[in-house]
């Protein structure tokens, strides 16, 4: 990750030196400390609000020169709207407005001064904190190549070190902000396996990035190419075999659930294509350097896992990623080729470039096999149609089960990460059907996602609640906003955490 943001929490009566913000709310209702300093000023607040018409609309702000009295260089006047009814999304997206706004100003050091009424539900404590979260999320760069100070695309490498935030009590903010921190950081994490290059990253270094959640907690346990042999996938292998680089499978096991430790795991699946040149039905070239993003699946698996595990989450929980590579040698997988994944299917690989399915096959069999869970969830890059279907805004969500589905589209509504139901039908399974093999990999010309979700579903046990997220739009290079201004989003980890803590935490709801 590069250049971190430094995030304390102090009492409202310290002194700010830096850039300052204060919020206003609906109508300029002034905060009490914003109040304070507009007296101290001679109204010079006010003035300058009502001369620049600014309302303290919500997300809306101007920045004022200090008056002299204040004592410190700048001063921006933020707005929270009406804070009454301030939802917990909301307050998260002010956080990275606020400090889009402050990096305006170039400094290393800010203050952001949190003395405003709660909400209906929030304390003005718990708003810091969120909004300390949105300002993680957007303070995140991808900057660890650029070796000059500043390039022509308007990056700048050095820029905001340290954010203090005053607020009424600052060990509850400390509090309520650990496990959002927690969270932060697997967003973060996630979006840096996504940005990383393929030349860096191989499926070996990318199986090899979930030791680092070892610290928190977590058993990893990684499968090469040889024991995977053992095991029979030889549908994800074929993937592979085309690479110089092995195939790895990652398994990483939070056992968070407190007084159950038997208590059935959740498994997280992740397509980890560290590279999908199509293999032999080759890519064209144009926007091929993208597919070093085709494991988006995977990093948000790792991410939600370093979140939950962070968090210390009451949970029992798996990720499991495929890590391979897809390259065209004279090794590599043709098209034609039948191959047996580890359920004992065979499939006829009519398209190389249908990968992902093929890795996702023998992982999601292995997970059932291995853990017998609750139900599974897999995450994948896995169609261009469904960029089609929806765009870079929604991800597609299958799922055979609808108390599932419905459970994910609440928390994904809660974080704002947006999905969309996508049909499973026995018609687009039958499209999957060959005259050679058990299945083929790719369905022809319509309904690709629902096709490769078709598939899928051939490897979801019976009884197994299953849903599938095609976030081949959303993952990387998806719609930018106040909280992710990176290429890789770390699309799918805050939906994912919030799926856990809403619904399969401290007892059912
Ligand atoms: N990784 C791609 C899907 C993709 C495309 C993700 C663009 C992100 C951006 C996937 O492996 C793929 O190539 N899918 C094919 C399937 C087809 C050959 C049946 C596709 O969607 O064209
Ligand atoms: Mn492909
Ligand atoms: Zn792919």
């Amino acid at each position: 990750m590069s250049d971190r943001l430094e995030i304390t929490f102090a009492p409202l009566n310290a002194d700010p030196e830096t850039v300052t913000v204060v919020f206003a709310g609906d109508g300029l209702a002034l905060g009490t400390r914003a109040r304070e300093f507009d007296t101290k000023s001679a109204s010079a607040l006010s003035k300058a609000a009502a001369a620049a018409d600014f309302k303290g609309k919500y997300k809306s702000s101007i920045e004022i020169l200090a008056p002299a009295k204040i004592g410190v260089d700048r001063l921006i006047l933020s707005g929270i709207g009406k804070i009454s009814t301030l939802t917990e999304q909301q307050a998260v997206e002010l956080g990275g407005a606020v400090l889009a706004a402050i990096q305006g100003r170039k400094s290393n050091e800010a203050s952001v001064i949190v003395d405003v009424e709660g909400s209906e539900t929030l304390s003005a404590d718990e708003i810091a904190a969120l909004i300390a979260q949105g300002a993680m999320l957007r303070h995140y760069n991808f900057k660890k190549y650029l070796t000059k100070k500043s390039n022509d695309e308007g990056q700048e490498k050095d820029g905001l070190k340290k954010l203090t935030i005053q607020v009424p009590h600052p060990d509850k903010a400390k509090a309520a902000f650990q496990p959002l921190k927690a969270v932060a950081n697997g967003v973060n994490f996630a979006r840096d396996l996504v940005n990383e290059p393929a030349n860096i990253l191989g499926p070996v270094e990318l199986a090899e990035k979930t030791k680092a959640l070892e610290k928190l907690g977590v058993d990893v346990e990684i499968l090469d190419v040889k024991d995977m042999e053992k095991l029979g996938m030889g549908s994800l292998l074929a993937v592979g075999q085309g690479s110089e680089r092995q195939s790895r499978l990652a398994v990483m096991v939070w056992n968070g659930a407190k007084g159950n430790k038997k208590q059935k795991p959740i498994c997280f699946v992740g397509k980890g294509v560290v590279f999908d040149t199509g293999g032999i039905s080759i890519k064209p070239a144009a926007g091929m350097e993208d597919m070093k993003g085709d494991m988006g699946g995977a990093a948000a698996v790792i991410g939600t896992m370093h979140a939950l595990a962070e968090r210390k989450a009451n949970v029992n929980a798996v990720g499991l990623i495929g890590c391979v590579e897809n390259m065209p040698s004279g090794n590599a997988t043709r098209p034609g080729d039948i191959v047996t994944s580890m359920s004992g299917q065979t499939i006829e690989v009519i398209n190389t470039d249908a990968e992902g399915r093929l890795v996702l096959a023998d992982v999601l069999w292995y997970a059932q096999e291995q853990f017998k869970p609750k139900l599974v969830i897999d995450l994948a890059t896995l169609t261009g149609a469904i960029m089609v279907a929806l765009g870079k805004e929604y991800a597609g969500l299958f799922s055979n089960e609808d108390k599932l589905a419905d459970e994910l589209l609440a928390a994904s509504r809660l974080t704002g990460e947006k999905m969309w139901r996508m049909p499973l039908d026995k018609a687009f399974d039958k499209m999957m059907d060959s005259k050679n093999a058990d299945m083929k990999n790719a369905g022809g010309r319509w309904a690709g996602a629902a096709t490769a979700a078709a598939f899928l579903q051939r490897f979801i046990q019976k009884d197994t609640p299953w849903s599938h997220i095609d976030l081949a739009g959303t993952a990387m290079d998806g719609s930018r906003n106040d909280i992710n201004t990176s290429w890789g989003a770390g699309w799918g980890v805050r939906l994912l955490n919030a799926f856990v803590a809403e619904y399969h935490e401290k007892g059912e709801k």
